[in-house]
C-alpha cells in the first residue's frame, strides 16, 4: 500500500492520539486490587521518569466504594516500597470520558462493560485500552497472596514500558 494511505489507517490516527496523556485512569472490577495496584505503580514510574502525568483508577461496579485497597494489595505494594492505602474505591462515571485522556483496563470484561458505558461516542471508546498488551490481568481477590505477587509482577512490567512509550513520545 502507498505509504500516504497507510498513515491514514486508523490504527495509525489512534497511535497519534496516544502521545503522552495528561491523565490516566486504571479500571477493574471492584478498584480494591488490581487498579489500585495499577495506579500505585503507574505514578511509581511516573515519578522516576520525571513525568507530569495525573492517574487515577476506578471500577466498574460500585459494591467497595469508600473503601481502602485489599489489605493483601496494600501488602504486596508495601513489599516493593510502595504505600496505596489512603486510596478510596469508587465506580468509574460517564464523566470520567471527558476527565482522562487514557482509560486502562484490566481484562476484557472490563472492557466490554466501559464500552458499553461509553455507548457509541467513539471519541469515548478509543480511550480504552488493555493495561497489558497481551491478555488479562488476572483477577486476585478470591485466591491467594501468590495472586496479589503475579499481578504486581505483570502490572509493574506494564507500567514501565507505557511510562517509557509516554517519555519518548
Ligand atoms: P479487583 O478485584 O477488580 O481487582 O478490585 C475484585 C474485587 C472485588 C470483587 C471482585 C474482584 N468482588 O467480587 O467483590
Amino acid at each position: 500500500m502507498h505509504v500516504e494511505s497507510i498513515f491514514r489507517m486508523p490504527m495509525f490516527a489512534q497511535n497519534r492520539t496516544m502521545s503522552t496523556p495528561a491523565r490516566v485512569l486504571a479500571v477493574c472490577l471492584g478498584n480494591i486490587c488490581r487498579s489500585p495496584m495499577a495506579e500505585g505503580l503507574l505514578r511509581h514510574h511516573i515519578q522516576t521518569k520525571g513525568l507530569r502525568i495525573k492517574v487515577d483508577s476506578a471500577g466498574t461496579n460500585g459494591y467497595h466504594n469508600g473503601e481502602a485497597p485489599d489489605p493483601r494489595a496494600q501488602a504486596e505494594m508495601r513489599r516493593h516500597g510502595m504505600e496505596i492505602g489512603a486510596q478510596e474505591s469508587r465506580q468509574i462515571q460517564k464523566s470520567d470520558f471527558e476527565r482522562f485522556d487514557l482509560i486502562l483496563v484490566m481484562d476484557s470484561s472490563n472492557r466490554r462493560d466501559i464500552l458499553a458505558l461509553a455507548g457509541d461516542r467513539e471519541e469515548w471508546r478509543s480511550k480504552v485500552h488493555m493495561f497489558l498488551d497481551e491478555g488479562d490481568v488476572p483477577d486476585p481477590y478470591f485466591g491467594g497472596n501468590s495472586g496479589f505477587v503475579k499481578v504486581h509482577d505483570l502490572l509493574n512490567e506494564a507500567a514501565a514500558s507505557w511510562t517509557d512509550k509516554w517519555r519518548g513520545s
